[in-house]
């Protein structure tokens, strides 16, 4: 990783599935800030493939609308931008259409360029995709480069995961892929290896000697919206566990790579969710919420949860033992994920603990969403007393260190470290495998033992089931609210 970000080379961007929404809402706007940032070649072409009859014109200004929600139009910028994007009829399901589009695209070229094919379409695609470009000759990399970018969900459990890798191997060599997780594009989980491998402070006391729990929330405010069609047949563990969650277990707990090359990384990723115990049902805790089942699209008598909590154990010598709590869930009190280390507490051989007065553990706080940023809370004595204590915070905060610096989206570093060939933040094929692994135990014994761990109801705007609690009480844990203002004792 470099501070500069070298300008990406002469290339052609082709986005699949270009009508639906995540190009308007993420890919174009992300990539127009990275145009008006001056860090796309000028000789980058955008090309929309989708079933629509659309013209050139009808698409531009689709994706201006797009622009104009998620920041300043910049109409100047946008009057230079636009005549990059084209836009091509094409089923992605008649593999003659590839054939077509590569006539297409050499003839828009003229010459050798790079290619980066983006799927964002519905996952069933993504198998005949790949094989229809190859087919049509288009993943070979004779006269530059040809990756392809593939969107979650990236399977629906292993058996399916690895259907798929077999499908996008037979076309593209791994070097080739970037499965994306939007999750490693935000700057507050980039900045945990930073914070880990760039200080000297916290590395040595990173380990089960010191540290007592881990527990990594994502929480959500919303709903599952109009999404009850995709939502109802994956459910929590699908939509968040299997990848965001475990990806950012595996930058909190991985060994330092021996450099940030991207197999590097990846390397000591995928070891790490490799030493992952086996997950016990009866550490797992999974609800839906109240109301759920009237949503569109979504059985009446549905048992997907939409909140599930887990523990998890990492059996190597840095964390044997160590409990790490993770938690996700829709339509809960706020919109906030973070990751709280808490460190244990101090031997009490002092300080008058005898009042039945104990200490709050370190806490360390690392904020990924919204109000992102880094606390550390430790314990002070309180002044004019003998020996009282409160807890205090240091806290860095994005907003305050860097007031001049909008956080940029996911998706905006993510492209841009595909078009110059960093992989690193993307998944590979083993890791996703592996994460599948562990989801799929879970989701095996939910529906073969429901008794063991049964599905809890909670209300909306809360923070999930009791029964949540309850799961870090067994370790004698509870919660910790780092981030957001609810329910939030920092
Ligand atoms: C997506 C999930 O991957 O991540 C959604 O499919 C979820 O259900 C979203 O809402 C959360 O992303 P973020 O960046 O808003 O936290």
């Amino acid at each position: 990783m470099t501070n500069d970000i070298p300008r990406a080379d002469n290339t052609t961007i082709v986005i699949f599935g270009a009508t639906g929404d995540l190009t308007r809402r993420k890919l174009i706007p992300a990539l127009f800030r990275n145009f008006r940032k001056g860090r796309l070649w000028d000789s980058t072409r955008i090309v929309g493939v989708a079933r629509r009859d659309w013209t050139d014109e009808y698409f531009r200004q689709h994706l201006h609308q797009g622009i104009c929600k998620s920041g300043p139009c910049d109409e100047t910028k946008w009057a230079e931008f636009a005549p990059r994007i084209r836009y091509i009829r094409g089923d992605l399901d008649v593999p003659t259409d590839y054939v077509q589009l590569e006539r297409q695209l050499r003839r828009m070229e003229g010459r050798s360029t790079n290619r980066l094919y983006y799927l964002a379409t519905a996952p069933e695609f993504y198998g005949p995709a790949c094989e229809s470009l190859a087919a049509a000759n288009m993943t070979a990399e004779t006269g530059g480069y040809r990756r392809i970018i593939i969107e979650k969900p990236f399977g629906h459990d292993l058996a399916s995961a690895q259907e798929l890798n077999h499908r996008v191997h037979a076309a593209f060599r791994e070097h080739q892929v970037y499965r994306i997780d939007h999750y490693l594009g935000k700057e507050t989980a980039q900045n945990i290896l930073f914070f880990r491998f760039a200080n000297t402070l916290f590395e040595p006391v990173w380990n089960r000697r010191y540290i007592s729990n881990v527990q990594i929330t994502v929480a959500e405010d919303a709903d599952i919206g109009a999404r009850g069609g995709y939502y109802d047949t994956a459910g929590v563990l699908r939509d968040m566990f299997q990848n965001h969650l475990l990806q950012l277990l595996s930058l909190v707990a991985m060994e330092p790579p021996a450099s940030l090359d991207a197999n590097a990384v990846r390397n000591e990723k995928a070891k790490v969710l490799g030493n992952i115990r086996q997950i016990q049902l009866a550490d797992t805790i999974r609800a839906q919420y109240a109301g759920y089942r009237s949503a569109d699209r979504v059985a009446a008598d549905s048992l997907t949860p939409t909140y599930a909590a887990l523990k998890l154990y990492v059996d190597n010598w840095r964390w044997k033992g160590v409990p790490f709590y993770l938690r996700s869930g829709k339509a809960l009190s706020t919109r906030s994920s973070s990751i709280i280390v808490e460190f244990q507490a101090p031997p009490d051989v002092m300080f008058g603990l005898a009042r039945n007065q104990s200490f709050t553990p370190n806490i360390l706080s690392i904020c990924i969403q919204p109000d992102e940023g880094i606390h550390l809370r430790f314990e002070t004595k309180v002044p004019d007393t003998i020996a009282e204590s409160r807890s205090a915070k240091m806290d860095f905060s994005y907003r305050e260190a860097f007031p001049d610096i909008a956080l940029p989206d996911a998706y905006e570093r993510l492209l841009l470290d595909a078009l110059k060939g960093d992989a690193s933040l993307f998944a590979r094929a083993d890791g996703i495998e592996i994460a599948w692994r562990l989801m799929d135990t879970v989701l095996n014994g939910w529906e073969k033992t429901p008794d063991v761990s049964p599905l809890h109801f909670y209300e909306p705007k809360t923070w999930g089931p009791a029964a949540a609690d309850e799961l870090l009480a067994r370790t004698g844990h509870v919660w910790r609210y780092g981030c957001g203002e609810d329910g939030c004792p920092m």
